[in-house]
């Protein structure tokens, strides 16, 4: 309310100081909450598939040089670039390569492990392979959360072979990167300082409302060289009267609102120990549901990491088979399970009891559990297991 009534706009410096100011401090507290380097740059955007998409854009121009301003990729030879990922990446990689002119097959995907981590050995094969048949690789992507089941890519690994092969290596924080606040974050989340670059969204496990995402950069003046532009109409920068850089010339966004507010008021009002007590308490009813669904018959607890729990019904092989007989099926197949778990879901969602979401990994639909709510309590986690074999039951 207070953002549209002052209604600022944070172009430029001169037009909106305060707030630039106060959208600055903003990043600073998220690098400082994230292990970040202090003087990392950034901004604040619309989300996180912005700041992802923002962070590759910085990328292209620190690693393809200014000429790829000028003339985009038809500037001499045409080279296969090669962007790194495995295919639990969030879908916003696909957008980013798309609209950088890339296209989507300049992404390699990369195999991950049983917890689907992804298999450094194998990135590094993927890079020589793509060297030898005359390619480029530019990015190494990583995440830390998927957004299917919070899993964390081995950052350090990953840090260590972008710097052996001179990549740039970013990290798709958007969902896990805020529990790096926590003393007891799994390791590799505690070295998020290794990434050249790193999306995150304050609209997720910051608990900040819609819309909220932060881009970071280890050197600032990437995003200069990505965005700036002199204009006639826009104030300049001159030794009588120095300016900071404004956002205009950060990021994609001209005309930008003062989404900052809310954020500085979140980041106030909580600081590092409310943080660290929400998003702690977040992980742990994540602990207890994926506890509870390993002790209840007819469930299957598949995967969980952070804050994600994703599990699905499984009556088991012989009440499977009875099913099968009637609809001639297979016994065996996740087909039946997945049509009967989606039934489940659907039924929660529309009863409006609960309302998980749902991961595809492999060829099984499971339901997913993700806590990113202060508010969530351990009488919702508690009932859950019970409500989805109930009506897994009353399905079949
Ligand atoms: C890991 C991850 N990356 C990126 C995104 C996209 O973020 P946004 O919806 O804020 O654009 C999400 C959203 O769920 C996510 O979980």
């Amino acid at each position: 309310m207070l953002a549209a009534a002052i209604n600022p706009n944070l172009a430029t410096w001169s037009v909106g100081p305060v707030a630039s100011e106060i959208e600055r401090q903003s990043v600073q507290w998220i690098a400082e909450l994230l292990n970040y380097p202090r003087d990392a740059g950034g901004l604040l955007v619309s989300g996180g598939t912005i700041a992802n998409i923002t962070a590759l854009l910085a990328a292209r121009r620190a690693l393809l040089g200014s000429a790829i301003r000028q003339h985009g990729l038809q500037n001499g030879p045409v080279h296969q670039y090669r962007f790194y990922a495995t295919p639990e990446t969030h879908a916003w990689l696909e957008e980013a390569v798309d609209i950088m002119g890339f296209g989507e097959s300049a992404i390699t995907r990369v195999e991950t492990d049983e917890l689907l981590r992804m298999d450094t050995a194998h990135l590094s094969a993927c890079i020589a392979r793509d060297r030898q048949a005359g390619h480029v690789p530019l990015v190494v992507v990583a995440s830390a959360g998927t957004v299917s089941t919070g899993a964390i890519d081995p950052i350090n690994a990953i840090a260590e072979i972008c710097t052996q092969e001179k990549l740039w290596f970013h990290i798709d924080g958007c969902y896990g990167a805020a529990a790096a606040v926590l003393a007891s974050a799994p390791r590799d989340l505690q070295h998020l300082g290794l990434a050249d670059s790193i999306a995150m969204d304050a609209h997720k496990w910051l608990y900040v409302p819609l819309e909220a995402g932060c881009v970071l950069l280890k050197d600032k003046n990437h995003l200069i060289d990505t965005f700036a532009h002199e204009t006639g109409y826009y104030p300049v920068s001159d030794e009588q009267n120095p300016l900071p850089v404004g956002y205009r010339d950060q990021g994609v966004q001209t005309s930008r609102g003062f989404r900052a507010l809310k954020v500085w008021m979140c980041l106030r009002q909580a600081g590092r120990e409310g943080y660290v007590a929400m998003i702690g308490d977040n992980i742990d009813l994540a602990q207890r549901l994926a506890g509870l669904i390993g002790k209840t018959a007819d469930l299957d607890l598949r995967y969980h990491g952070l804050s994600i729990v994703t599990f699905r019904f499984n009556p088991g092989l012989e009440v499977l088979a009875e099913i099968t007989v009637a609809d001639q099926s297979e016994p065996d197949s996740d087909d039946l399970l997945n049509r009967i778990n989606q039934d489940i879901l659907k039924k929660l969602q529309a009863e409006g009891w609960a309302y998980p979401s749902h991961a595809h990994i492999g060829n099984e639909f499971l339901i997913r559990v993700c806590i990113t709510n202060f508010r969530s309590s351990a009488r919702d986690i508690d009932l859950l297991p019970a409500k989805v074999v109930d009506l897994g039951r009353s399905l079949i």
